[in-house]
């Protein structure tokens, strides 16, 4: 029944992001997180097989059927760019990217030699652009905007502080401390928390069924509208 109902995703744009983004401090060196990117790329072959027209805005590659369109973006500015080149004609945005909150202020140019003396190495740091609020506030009508939170207490409460936050009709909440949830793992336990709707919990499961799950609620969102 869940794989039918996804059925609805046939022919429409979803547009998914992936993975930790990669804040550069020199040619060689980058800030990041545990992001895996699985559940972005779980997301995006769950959409591609109920039929949907998908690109993956992804900070790495993996393994993936060959007609999602795939577009690799590392740092959170590069991911915003190629995000808001997609939006135009897209039905869905999944925000599961872990975007970078701060990025370096200004990268050095050349690889950063250890220093003879010890007085430490300060980097100054600049916050990036929210991709997920920036989209949700330009959202179109019809569109829906789906963002994820990462949480380590609590969840509930967070979640639903950033569906408001950041105009998302979905938030699908992980406390990265349970386990067989969280990082760079095959398996997640969510909560999904939508506006006015009590929240829905699914996992501990494959993160290609939470996928089918967060997608079967992005179709009841759009038989609601
Ligand atoms: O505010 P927080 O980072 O916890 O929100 C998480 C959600 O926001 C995720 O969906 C993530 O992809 C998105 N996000 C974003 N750009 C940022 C920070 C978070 O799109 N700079």
């Amino acid at each position: 029944a869940l794989d039918n109902g996804l059925a609805h995703l046939a022919g429409q744009k979803i547009v998914i992001t992936a993975g930790g983004t990669r804040e550069p401090i020199d040619p060689v060196r980058f800030l990041t997180n545990r992001s895996s990117g699985k559940m972005g790329y779980a997301l995006a072959e769950a959409a591609n097989t109920a039929g949907a027209d998908v690109t993956l805005i992804a900070t790495v590659q993996r393994d993936c059927s060959a007609n999602i369109n795939v577009r690799i973006a590392e740092s959170a500015e590069a991911m915003l760019q190629a995000v808001q080149e997609e939006m135009v004609d897209t039905n869905v945005f999944i925000s599961a990217a872990a975007v970078s909150d701060y990025r370096l202020k200004e990268p050095f140019t050349d690889k950063v030699k250890k220093q003879g003396d010890d007085d430490g190495l300060t980097l100054n740091l600049v916050q990036n652009p929210d991709i997920l609020k920036t989209v949700g506030m330009a959202k179109k009508p019809g569109q829906i905007v789906v963002g994820f939170a990462a949480e380590t207490k609590d969840l509930l409460a967070n979640a639903k502080a950033k569906l408001s936050k950041k105009n998302a009709d979905m938030i699908v909440g992980n406390d990265v401390t349970k386990a067989g949830a969280g990082f760079d793992q095959d398996t997640n336990v969510v909560t999904m928390v939508r506006p006015e709707q009590d929240p829905v919990e699914e996992g501990p499961a494959s993160k290609l069924n939470i996928a089918k799950a967060i997608l079967n609620q992005v179709v009841k969102i759009q038989e609601m509208q």
